[in-house]
């Protein structure tokens, strides 16, 4: 029986954390526990469209200081110390990652489910040093709102099998705020009781599954994991551009956006100086930096947001630390990026992968060809300078390596000491098979092996 949202009966506390159902897997769900009409959501998101060019949203500081870190020991609970040790000792971890995944309606929901299921197979199928620690969201987990009542349908239910914590930062669909919304109601505040709790709870929009809310200090935050650290930045509401601050002294600047974020991933950079860290250093931000259009053309899915990514690489030109690779979603469907540049005297090349196929939509890329199984060829090995206008630091060529806008698809990550690689793996559709595309960093060099 779901659990009684008006319930008289205070919460159980808990001591542990819980990520999946024991027992047997239970079977995909065939509907929605809520019902909801497929029109209504675009009625809905295009009554808004208007207002996510405009409508940003503040939200809080973490808790804790800039430079803290949420290690994965804390977030396993009580056997995390010697859980983390095993990876260690392992020499790797692995970790998944996707955006964008939440099925608005439920025509939507195979695709969804289809990525869930693959992660929760691919967890089980892993052993060992194999088996992904946890699954990194890069936002839109619930659309078209991040509403209370479709957390449980397009969370909750989709993941109730994957048995390890899952850790997300916002996406604009999970931020945006519809005029009129209650306060304390806000897409953030109930993103911020499924993921930012400060306490070990099953939160109303569980139901009867028993995964605890995710512990993180706020919808921006450091993972430490072993042989890797994730700065995840939340890029706030708008559908585009992706903004980590009020982008005070620019042109068009965004006052409602706290500058918060800009001191926290200084912070963090400069920690990473002061302790030598030699792990990979990932950024993960919901709007993409890059994102394909041809040259020249007025047309595209998403803008890139490069604004963005000068104050980034602003801040990581002062405080001496590039990160390894960049993760994004937002734009639906896999782009892979190289961006060569010199970095405090050195060639790097780093990747930046956008993984926004994960169950939500698919959206061919601007210039993709219709095609059949026999006839399909993404768009690969192209090179984009112009995505990368008037950088703040030296670069040397932006490429477009890899491409895929058919398929859903999940990011497994692989990191060890000296390399972080980072593999999609596309699920097989009506008309392009399943594949794999990988890039591996070496870790001191920063260059692509
Ligand atoms: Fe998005």
């Amino acid at each position: 029986m779901p659990r009684n949202q008006s319930s008289p009966l205070s919460q159980p506390m808990f001591s542990e954390p819980t990520f999946n159902e024991q027992g047997t897997p239970t079977p995909d769900p065939t509907s929605f526990r809520t019902p909801h009409d497929p029109k209504q959501d675009d009625i809905l998101y295009n009554e808004f469209k208007k207002l996510m060019e405009k409508d940003t949203v503040s939200f809080d500081t973490i808790r804790g200081k800039n430079d803290d870190i949420l290690s994965l020991a804390t977030a396993l609970g009580s056997n995390g110390p010697s859980d983390v040790q095993d990876i260690q000792k392992s020499g790797k971890v692995v970790f998944h990652a996707i955006g964008d995944s939440g099925a608005s309606n439920e025509r939507k929901l195979p695709g969804e489910l289809n990525v869930a299921d693959h992660l929760t197979n691919d967890f089980n199928a892993s052993t060992g040093a194999d088996r992904p620690a946890f699954l990194y969201h890069l936002g839109d987990v619930v659309y078209s709102f991040g509403e209370s009542q479709f957390y449980y349908d397009q969370f909750y239910e989709p993941f109730r099998n994957y048995p390890a914590p899952i850790f997300a930062i916002p996406g604009n669909h999970d931020s945006f705020v519809i005029p009129g919304t209650q306060s304390g109601e806000t897409p953030l505040d109930i993103f911020t009781r499924n993921f930012c709790s400060p306490t070990l709870q099953i939160t109303k929009e569980a139901y009867s599954l028993h995964r605890t809310a995710m512990t993180q200090p706020g919808v921006y935050f450091a993972l430490d994991a072993p042989f890797v650290r994730i700065i995840g930045l939340f890029s706030n509401a708008l559908e585009d551009p992706g903004l980590i601050s009020s982008q005070s002294g620019q042109k068009t600047t965004w006052p409602g956006v706290p500058d918060y974020q800009l001191d926290f991933l200084a912070a963090q950079l400069k920690r990473i100086k002061a302790e030598k860290y030699t792990g990979a250093v990932i950024i993960a931000v919901h709007h993409p930096p890059f994102t394909y259009a041809p040259s020249g053309s007025t047309k595209s899915g998403h803008v890139g947001n490069t604004m963005m990514l000068r104050e980034i690489d602003a801040i990581c030109q002062a405080q001496g630390v590039y990160p390894h690779a960049f993760l994004s979603g937002h734009a639906h469907n896999y782009q892979r990026y190289t961006r060569n540049l010199s970095f405090g005297g050195n060639d790097y090349s780093v990747p930046f992968v956008v993984a926004g196929n994960g169950g939500h939509n698919i959206t061919l890329l601007p210039g993709s060809q219709k095609s059949t199984i026999d006839t399909y060829e993404p768009i690969a090995d192209v090179q984009v300078d112009y995505l990368d206008p008037n950088p703040v630091l030296k670069t040397k060529g932006l490429t477009l390596d890899m491409s895929n806008d058919r398929n859903y698809g999940y990011l497994r990550v692989t990191v060890d000491s000296k390399r972080l690689q980072i593999e999609m793996h596309t699920l097989s559709s009506h008309t392009v098979p399943a594949s794999v595309d990988k890039v591996a960093v070496d870790i001191a060099s920063h260059k692509i092996a």
